[in-house]
């Protein structure tokens, strides 16, 4: 709870010196009430979804609601907007104050009777207009990610080369998608653009790396039909991310095999396969390739350690070119770079891109970078790679930033 009053007391202190900046900019004239009223109301709504953020937290009901995601995302666009003008006008009174102490200064050493008329230079308007107009880039782009942004699918097309590959499979295209948050996605609509988006790159197969849910099975019941209209020529084969596994923490142990059942009853009305610990040998003019997909292991204490590679390739050859799914990217560096079975590819997501960043060509940078070595994109460690996918869907912040929801194209080529 300290936490909570911490977080107020901070947004208070920024609501407050942000009103006594911006009321000099409402002109005389106008009625001064209307800003102070509109001041408050927001300034109020953004304590309570403070408050109503923690309240969900205490209660350990923070994924599966609308209403977190809808507090958590005032209480970021919030702080960020006042935390860049704050700091913009805090440079400026710092300036005041320094130029305050050498008139003081000044003055007290001078004879002279001839004092400046206002010790504290006051604050220029256009300083505070110019503090307005940069704070409102930040605002905007959050409302921008919070509105369309979540929603705006992009299509990452990676061609990669391996000398291994069966050539039967040169130009073989590999759909991934990762982190579909069902229990976040608000319109179906919008799922739908996505779904009809996938099955335009015409994969030859879908692979879905994890995080169906945030926090219950039935989260995706008003998804399965959409999920369940993804075509290619291979199947779909998906993996368990660590969300899928939080549902289990809130029953009994002994009910936990009939809630898998029902869990995995729905990934099979999708028409999803789910590997866990498993291999699959997808075929194709006469020559093949394997599939292995490896329940969620992450770094951490707090995520599950679930997958087990060794168990996942018992049955697959050593030389047989092979492509992972596993839900975190941990995965990669811990275990299976080190792993006696080469990898060829390796596909996780996870990280969402904390779905916030910068992804230029040239140019990538988010703060999940900070928690993650392998955050975003294509990596190579001795003719192994990782994939890491942005996500399709969303979790806590209700929006995307830069760093938007991704669809994988990915083509491989036998040279
Ligand atoms: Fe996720």
């Amino acid at each position: 709870m300290s936490q909570f009053y911490f977080l107020s007391g901070l947004t208070i202190a920024l609501q407050i010196y942000a009103f006594f900046a911006l009321q000099s900019l409402v002109k005389a004239g106008t009625p001064k009430w209307i800003f102070i009223i509109g001041y408050v109301l927001l300034s109020i709504l953004v304590i309570y979804s403070i408050y109503n953020m923690y309240s969900a937290i205490q209660a350990r009901n923070i994924f599966s609601s609308t209403q977190f995601n809808f507090n958590i995302g005032v209480v970021i666009t919030a702080l960020v907007t006042l935390v860049f003008f704050g700091a913009m006008m805090l440079t400026q009174d710092v300036a005041r104050l320094g130029i305050g102490a050498w008139n003081a200064i000044s003055g007290a050493l001078s004879d002279s009777a001839d004092k400046p008329a206002q010790m504290i230079p006051g604050r220029r308007n256009f300083l505070t207009w110019a503090a307005t107009l940069i704070a409102a880039v930040p605002f905007s782009a959050m409302i921008y990610g919070i509105t369309r942004g979540k929603y705006n699918f992009k299509v990452s097309e990676v061609s990669i080369n391996f000398p291994n590959l069966p050539k039967a499979f040169d130009g073989f295209k590999i759909v991934q998608i990762s982190d579909i948050h069902s229990g976040s996605l608000d319109d179906l609509e919008q799922v739908a653009k996505g779904v009809a988006l996938i099955n335009e790159q015409k994969p030859d197969l879908i692979t879905f790396t994890g995080d169906l849910v945030n926090s219950d099975k039935n989260e995706v019941d008003p998804f399965i039909n959409t999920f369940k209209q993804l075509e290619s020529k291979h199947g779909t084969y998906a993996v368990l991310g660590n969300h899928d596994y939080y549902g289990t923490y809130r029953i009994e142990k002994e009910n936990e095999p009939a809630y898998w059942d029902d869990f995995f009853a729905k990934y099979a009305s999708m028409g999803m396969t789910l590997l866990n610990n498993a291999s699959v040998k997808i075929e194709k003019d006469g020559e093949s390739i394997q599939l292995t997909g490896v329940e969620n292991w992450g770094a951490g204490r707090w995520f599950p350690k679930k997958g087990d590679l060794d168990k996942a390739l018992k049955d697959v050859d050593n030389d047989a070119f092979t492509v992972l799914m596993s839900h975190d990217p941990t995965h990669w560096e811990e275990k299976v770079i080190g792993h006696p079975k080469k990898i060829d590819l390796t596909l996780s997501g996870h990280t969402h891109g904390m779905q916030f960043g910068i992804n230029m060509p040239g140019f990538k940078w988010s703060p999940a970078q900070m928690r993650y070595k392998h955050w975003m994109g294509l990596y190579n460690d001795a003719d192994q790679y990782l994939y890491v996918n942005r996500g399709f869907g969303f979790l806590a912040f209700p929006g995307r930033v830069g760093m938007w929801p991704e669809i994988t194209v990915i083509e491989l080529k036998a040279v």
